[in-house]
């Protein structure tokens, strides 16, 4: 059987207006019906799947709770972070959780901001790690990638991509390359994107920690075995966990292991990280309206009101992002999508 961690504690603010301190993109209906974090969780549950172990920040707990009930799924823990140390921290807590009871159990971690339409060909890639991660890999899956994209890690490996999707051990891993770097890599035809999507046994995970970055490990350990059970949830130690390095996996672990292999995805696949690949994922004819919104004349666009009484009209634009909030409205070029991110950090200051 195979625990699902899920990964909710990123703030996502790429995605503001929308995605907000209190309430991220993960917890919000982005793309469908079903927010971005319940449909990862209804991908890794039924046959092969245990109960899910959720890895988020204090104020999303209830969100968490509510979401996962409307699907029918009971999660077996989740563990609250007493203040976001990026995802290593988060996945070594889940790991070492997981390992109280079954020390060589097998988990998927699975960030909760992707869009994974195609669940078969996601189950198949799943199956085809399985062996791998049981024999000690930590399993990456690959997805071929079609721009230069600065925001993902780049998996390299040893020969050109087959349509077999058997685990290859990988040959390098590059976390976030600039964008000099990551024309490169996707010019050599042998690197794959990291979905960001991991399955390996618990007790691999945690040697791998040990090995490389042994003071988190101390650290997170310690604030696991100090946890407190609150109404249901598990409060990671703060004193611990305020020692533990705010980190990435793909740092912290995967661009130095040895052990690592790749099994490639071929179905869709879209980390909605930014507005322009919200329009990438929404767009018809080049399109994306949503809420009350109506476009003139306007290509490559997208116009989204949240709020039921007020219109968003776009005229003769092209490339353009605009986001209507009750509070708050986004108007950006599509090509700096990225730098929504800026534009929070230089609001945070003035408040
Ligand atoms: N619990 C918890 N705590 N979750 C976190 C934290 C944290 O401190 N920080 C981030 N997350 C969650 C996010 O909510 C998201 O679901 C997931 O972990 C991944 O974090 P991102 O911040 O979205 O990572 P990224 O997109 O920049 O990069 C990762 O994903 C790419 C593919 O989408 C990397 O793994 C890249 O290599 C990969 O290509
Ligand atoms: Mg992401």
């Amino acid at each position: 059987m195979i625990t699902p961690v899920l990964l909710c504690g990123g703030s996502g603010t790429r995605l503001w207006p929308l995605s907000r301190k209190s309430y991220p993109k993960q917890f919000s209906p982005l793309t469908g019906e079903e927010s971005l974090f319940q449909a990862s969780a209804r991908r890794l549950n039924g046959e092969g799947y245990d109960d899910p172990v959720v890895v988020t920040a204090d104020p999303f707990r209830f969100i968490v709770v509510q979401q996962l009930a409307a699907t029918g799924i009971t999660p077996d823990a989740v563990l609250i972070e007493p203040e976001g140390r990026d995802t290593a921290p988060a996945i070594l807590s889940a790991a070492l959780h997981v390992a109280r009871t079954a020390p060589d159990g097998l988990m998927l971690v699975a960030p909760s901001d992707h869009v994974i339409p195609d669940t078969d060909a996601f189950a198949q890639s799943v199956a085809a790690a399985v062996p791998a991660a049981q024999a000690g890999q930590l399993v990456t899956f690959g997805i071929a990638p079609d721009r230069p994209e600065t925001g993902y890690g780049y998996l390299e490996l040893d020969a050109a991509l087959t349509d077999d999707i058997a685990p290859t051990p990988l040959r390098s891993f590059v976390e976030k390359p600039d964008a000099a770097q990551a024309a490169k890599l996707i010019a050599t035809g042998r690197h794959l994107w990291n979905a960001g999507i991991f399955l390996f046994r618990a007790d691999t995970i945690i040697a791998a920690f040990q090995e490389k970055t042994p003071d988190l490990l101390t650290a997170v350990k310690a604030a696991v075995d100090e946890a407190r059970a609150d109404l249901g949830f598990l409060r990671l130690a703060p004193e611990p966990w305020a020692k533990a390095e705010a980190i990435s996996i793909d740092y912290a672990v995967m661009e130095k292991a040895k052990n690592l292999s790749v099994v490639p995805y071929r179905g869709k696949w879209s980390d909605l990280g930014d507005w322009a690949a919200v329009w990438r994922e929404t767009a018809q004819d080049g399109m994306s309206l949503s809420g009350p919104a109506t476009a003139i004349d306007c290509t490559n666009t997208l116009l989204r009101s949240e709020v039921a009484e007020q219109t968003v009209v776009g005229i003769g634009l092209d490339n353009i992002v605009a986001i209507a909030m009750p509070d708050a409205v986004l108007i950006s070029h599509k090509d700096r999508a990225q730098d929504v991110k800026q534009a929070v950090q230089v609001l945070k200051t003035k408040q």
